[in-house]
């Protein structure tokens, strides 16, 4: 598949550590305006791919391209602030500031004016349910708080693509059902193209436009929602594994 206006595509991605094949040969594209799911079991590679595509890490071969820029060696800052942007899998705010100071430093960062952020600050703390704890420090968040505040920073610097480890994990049900409802504003009123790393299968299915199926580094299936659903080697590897 060759590069097109307004997509976030990676053509071959491999990445080896030292003799371990983490990632090999994964060819994948988000649009903006589409959320993929990105499953797989533990050590799949997920944490990888999106390592690769945000910069945090360095394929060994293969290429990121981003709306028709080849940005395979850029740091993960200029692809910021060039609109990509991931969460990750374990917290990364700043533990001693405040839940609205880790927003507003996000948006500094990506040149906001301090009224601006503020502004963002106060948007995303109640679109994530967050705004209760506004004046606490990120350390002394719940785990699933501290999840929807790497969202929150990640959205602060208006993003055309989102890239999020596990944002979910450690939500309870009534919340990732308003966790799916967010999901779904960024890509429509946002525009935003999103790849959901996310082991919540109900979740996955719901909100995903496609899904891509890593297993032992390796794309194993790609599809709908329904299609994966009864793709046979997905069950093999994957729902059926975690279903029940
Ligand atoms: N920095 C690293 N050094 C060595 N091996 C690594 C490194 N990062 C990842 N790996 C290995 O690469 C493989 C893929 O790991 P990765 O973290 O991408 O999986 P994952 O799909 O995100 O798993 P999980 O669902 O547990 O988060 C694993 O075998 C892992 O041990
Ligand atoms: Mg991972």
């Amino acid at each position: 598949m060759t590069e097109r206006p307004g997509s976030l595509h990676a053509t071959a991605l491999s990445r080896t550590y030292a003799g371990v094949r983490a990632l090999e040969g994964v060819t994948i594209t988000v649009r903006r305006h589409e959320v993929i799911g990105l499953i797989g079991p533990n050590g799949a590679g997920k944490s990888t791919l999106v390592n690769l595509l945000s910069g945090f890490d360095f394929p060994t071969s293969g290429s990121v391209m981003l709306e028709g820029f080849d940005i395979t060696t850029w740091s993960a800052h200029r692809r910021v602030r060039s609109g990509l942007v991931r969460t990750f899998q374990h917290g990364h705010a700043f533990p001693g500031l405040t839940a609205r100071e880790n927003i507003e430093v996000a948006a500094l960062g990506t040149g906001a004016a301090r009224g601006v952020a503020a502004r963002r600050a106060t948007e995303l703390l109640e679109l994530m349910g967050l705004a209760d704890h506004s004046n606490a420090e990120a350390a002394t968040l719940p785990h699933g708080d501290e999840r929807l505040l790497g969202v929150a920073r990640a959205l602060a610097t208006m993003p055309k693509f989102v890239l999020l480890d596990e944002p979910a994990a450690g939500l309870n049900e009534d919340e990732i059902s308003a966790f799916a409802d967010i999901i779904k504003l960024v890509r429509d009123e946002r525009n935003a193209g999103i790849l959901l790393i996310e082991h919540n299968v109900p979740l996955v299915l719901g909100v995903c436009d496609r899904i891509h199926v890593l297993d032992q580094g390796e794309t194993l299936a790609e599809g709908s929602p329904t299609e994966i659903r009864n793709h046979p080697a997905v069950a093999d590897a994957y729902l059926g594994a975690t279903a029940g």
